[in-house]
């Protein structure tokens, strides 16, 4: 039987679309990095895996934080994201996709001497179980930041959608079974001048997907219907250690 290469997710596609506009889009990812950073209780790090790191905003707040370590490893699926983030001596830039079998587990990491951080990107996870089960066994120390099914709460509520990311409940549960946690939700706003930017901020975030059901139709209703001036995001902040030896 012919083996099929797996398909570019429509995710990464959308990244790799919109990458050179990424940072003038990602207020609120921005903001979730810099909280994320702020929770590392260390100055000093072996080596930090930054999954799904788009332009580097993890990056570029370890060093504001004056935060040391010895590699840094930059992983992302999309090639176009990779190239806006930072390069320094000390960083490889690593294409993978974190749904795919094995791509962590090649990178042949000391459990005990990484750490690994995730912002705003395991909300794609296409498998949770699989994802954390996966990140688990790679690292003892993990931080995360992931989108809930709350984002664009009201928005997908006035187009009768459903939203494309998991609720708070399923990410705690699955990141229990690998993870002892800790979990801090956290609840932000982004305000419009007009219903037509705020539907443009959407498509270009990529935080959601949920830009994908909206049909012509759906479009020009919400354009009519919405009632708020603002956007909602909502952001699970998750401190973990392995339950895996
Ligand atoms: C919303 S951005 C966040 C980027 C960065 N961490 C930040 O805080 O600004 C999500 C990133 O995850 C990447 N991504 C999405 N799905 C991925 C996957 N399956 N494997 C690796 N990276 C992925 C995207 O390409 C994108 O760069």
């Amino acid at each position: 039987m012919p083996i099929r290469k797996k398909e570019v997710s429509k995710t990464i596609r959308q990244f790799a679309r919109f990458a050179h506009e990424y940072d003038r889009y990602n207020l609120i990812q921005a903001e979730v990095a810099r909280r994320l950073v702020s929770k590392l209780s260390r100055t000093q790090y072996s080596t930090i895996l930054d999954i799904g790191c788009g332009s580097g905003e993890v990056y570029k707040n370890i060093q504001k934080r004056k935060i040391d370590f010895d590699t840094f490893l930059a992983l992302d699926a999309s090639k176009e994201m990779l190239a806006l983030h930072p390069e320094d001596s000390k960083t490889q830039k690593i294409c993978a996709d974190f749904n795919i079998m094995g791509s962590i587990q090649k990178l042949n990491l000391v459990k005990d001497r990484t750490l690994l951080i995730s912002s705003s990107a395991l909300q794609w996870s296409e498998d949770l179980n699989f994802v954390f089960s996966e990140l688990s066994s790679v690292s003892t120390k993990a931080y995360f930041a992931i989108f809930t099914a709350n984002t664009f709460k009201t928005l997908h509520q006035t187009a009768k959608l459903h939203s494309p990311i998991y609720s708070e409940n399923l990410l705690k549960e699955t990141i229990e079974k690998y993870y002892q946690a800790t979990f801090e939700l956290q609840q932000y706003t982004l305000e419009f001048k007009t219903a037509r930017e705020m539907l443009h901020y959407i498509k270009k975030s990529g935080v959601s997907g949920g830009e994908k059901q909206l049909t012509f139709k759906k479009t020009k209703q919400l354009l009519d219907t919405y009632p708020l001036g603002y956007l909602e995001f909502e952001v699970l902040f998750v401190e973990a250690t392995s339950l895996a030896d």
